[in-house]
């Protein structure tokens, strides 16, 4: 008996096996849910389907979340196959390299909108989109990071994304209370994934992070695995709006 038997579970943003999305999707699949993910592009595609090879029955569908007709798309298929989605997890984030170096004073103009759209304002379709697949009420979840609050080396523009993100949860779990959707974040500490190791200097504050954090130790996807099953699980069903950390208590400390 899993927590999950019976869900059905669609996760935004797979792009290997070290992604953030890949461990929530696989400890929703191993409490019982059925899964569906979704890749960006082709380039990634080979990868993703190592992925989902991994748990028999899972579907694939490629969506480039700039373009709101092929978010639609991704849950017009799930209708078709599944009828209803319960879980919901957003894990995707851009910035363009240049505006992840230097001063954030300097970010242009494109590279703000850019890294807004995709990182914070997709959540919003991306649950709007879901509403409907989910009649008896539903948790959706989005992936943040402590730069919200706080500053960070390189960060820059992806702080800024990550406070809207986390702003817009509050704004949608407010909205879609009163159906029964919930909506939260999960604050992972530093994991290196390909999105990581774009920002410049991610390695030198994931050795910093491990060292003084609480714990003492470092942040895998199946720990924010785990807390997902926890958000998709009834076990939260008084949780909505909220921001779960998942930094070995990093986020605790004033040094
Ligand atoms: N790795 C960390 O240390 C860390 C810490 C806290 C939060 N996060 C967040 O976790 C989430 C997942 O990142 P990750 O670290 O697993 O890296 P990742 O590179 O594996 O995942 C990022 C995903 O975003 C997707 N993406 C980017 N632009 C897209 C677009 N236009 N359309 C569709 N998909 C798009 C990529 O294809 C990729 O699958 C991100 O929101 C990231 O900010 C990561």
């Amino acid at each position: 008996m899993g927590l999950l038997d019976g869900k059905n579970a669609l996760i935004w943003g797979v792009a290997n096996r070290r992604s953030i999305g890949w461990g929530a999707a696989r400890a929703l699949a191993r409490e019982g849910a059925r899964i569906a993910l979704t890749y960006e592009s082709e380039r990634v595609e080979k990868m993703v389907r190592d992925c989902a090879d991994q748990v028999p029955g899972t579907t694939m569908i490629q969506a480039d979340v700039t373009d709101d007709a092929q978010i639609q798309a991704v849950y017009d298929e799930l209708k078709a196959a599944w009828d209803r989605v319960d879980v919901v997890v957003h894990s995707i984030a851009y910035a363009p390299r240049e505006d992840m170096e230097g001063r954030f004073a300097d970010t242009s103009r494109n590279g703000f909108l850019t890294a807004l759209g995709i990182s914070a304002y997709s959540l919003v379709p991306i649950t709007r989109y879901a509403v409907p697949l989910m009649p008896d009420g539903g948790s959706v979840m989005t992936m943040t990071y402590i730069a919200s609050d706080r500053v960070f080396p390189n960060y820059n523009v992806m702080g800024v994304a990550k406070a809207a993100l986390e702003a817009s949860v509050r704004y949608l779990a407010a909205d879609l209370g009163p159906q029964g959707v919930r909506v939260n974040a999960i604050s992972p500490g530093p994991i290196s994934t390909l999105a990581a190791r774009g920002v410049p200097g991610f390695t030198g504050f994931a050795k910093a992070s491990t060292e003084r954090s609480p714990l003492r130790q470092s942040t895998d996807i199946d720990q924010v695995g785990d807390t997902a099953v926890f958000l998709a699980s009834n076990l939260s069903r008084g949780v909505t709006g909220d921001v779960l950390f998942v930094d070995q208590g990093y986020h605790v400390l004033g040094f």
